[in-house]
């Protein structure tokens, strides 16, 4: 009997081709509504997601054949990892796909509160000619603190440095062998807060750096730094950062993550001047959408076919241990 593949969030075509073309596998395809992919998920072995579907423990009871979950994408904050291992369910992400994306995006944000670039641009729209009010500064010389030095942190720090950056970084668990490569240098969060000129963020959304960047964190900065997040909405306390903007301490902040997303109407940073923001637009280019697509499919086939699973993200929580012996 074919094993029953859901796919309830927006995938690139050629993921869903790739197994659609195996006929071992028989494949559901969304967008669907939660109702509508609960529903579906009642005989689903394996489930491949972008950020849309919220994997909660609810929605894992609806599923009690699944065997494996794949996040076409890179953080899994929408899947409740321990209610997984509990059920012996592999969680999978796929990371390196669209690092460059991101990547990409971070340097497009940090250019854009350097020039001043969307404030320009709307200013020209309104008719005016603010050749004075959009001086901006250069990227060149500054330093560039790098919290989360995995793929995106070392990609962001390679296109850093073609522009004359120099790059500190803070990831306690990456070997120095991997700073030595990317030729950047290893420092405290205190250090990277008291040196840089900007900071971006690359650490994933978990308890340990829930709001990371507080009102403490921001007494501990540089005047006049510029703070990127194109990682997790919740690394910031959104609050602190508002006033810390309205004060002059903070120069410019350029977000394209939120706690909530889409943020509401009153979230704090929202229309502040120095403030840029994207609607979580890291990952969003052709490319990386396709290769994490195309990646997810490889990753859950693989699984299902052979056993074979990569890149899981939830092998050491309780329950996995057991059900993989
Ligand atoms: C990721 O975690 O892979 C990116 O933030 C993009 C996304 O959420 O899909």
């Amino acid at each position: 009997m074919a094993f029953h593949i859901l796919i309830p969030d927006n995938l690139s075509r050629e993921g869903i081709e790739l197994l659609q073309s195996n006929p071992e596998f028989r494949v559901t395809t969304g967008p669907l509504s939660r109702e509508e992919a609960m529903a579906a998920a009642a005989d689903a072995d394996a489930l491949i997601v972008r950020s849309s579907t919220k994997v909660d423990a609810e929605f894992l009871a609806a599923a009690p054949k699944l065997k494996v979950i794949a996040r076409a994408g890179v953080g899994v904050d929408n899947i409740d990892l321990a209610a997984a291992a509990v059920r012996g369910i592999v969680v999978m992400n796929t990371p390196g796909g669209n690092a460059n994306a991101a990547a990409e995006h971070t340097l497009g944000l940090m250019l854009a509160l350097a020039r001043h670039i969307p404030a320009a641009h709307q200013s020209l729209l309104e008719g005016r000619w603010d050749r004075k009010k959009y001086k901006g500064t250069e990227l060149r010389g500054k330093t560039l603190g790098v919290i989360g030095l995995g793929r995106i942190g070392q990609t962001v720090a390679a296109f850093a440095q073609a522009f004359g950056m120099v790059v500190i970084a803070c990831d306690p668990p990456i070997p120095a062998e991997v700073f030595e490569r990317c030729g950047v240098a290893r420092v405290s969060l205190d250090e990277l807060f008291s040196r840089s000129d900007y900071i971006t963020l690359h650490a994933p959304a978990n308890e340990q750096t829930r709001h990371m960047i507080d009102a403490g964190a921001i007494a501990r900065m540089k005047d006049g730094v510029r703070i990127i997040n194109a990682a997790r909405g919740s690394l910031i306390d959104a609050d602190a950062l508002a006033e810390a903007i309205k004060s002059g301490k903070v120069a410019g902040a350029a977000l394209d993550v939120y706690e909530v997303e889409p943020p509401p109407a009153d979230y704090p940073l929202i229309g502040l001047d120095g403030v840029v923001h994207t609607p979580h637009l890291g990952a969003s280019t052709k490319e990386a959408q396709v290769a994490v697509a195309v990646q997810a499919a490889e990753q859950v086939r693989d699984a299902l076919l052979r056993g074979e699973t990569r890149y899981v993200v939830n092998a050491s929580l309780p329950g996995m241990a057991e059900a993989r012996d």
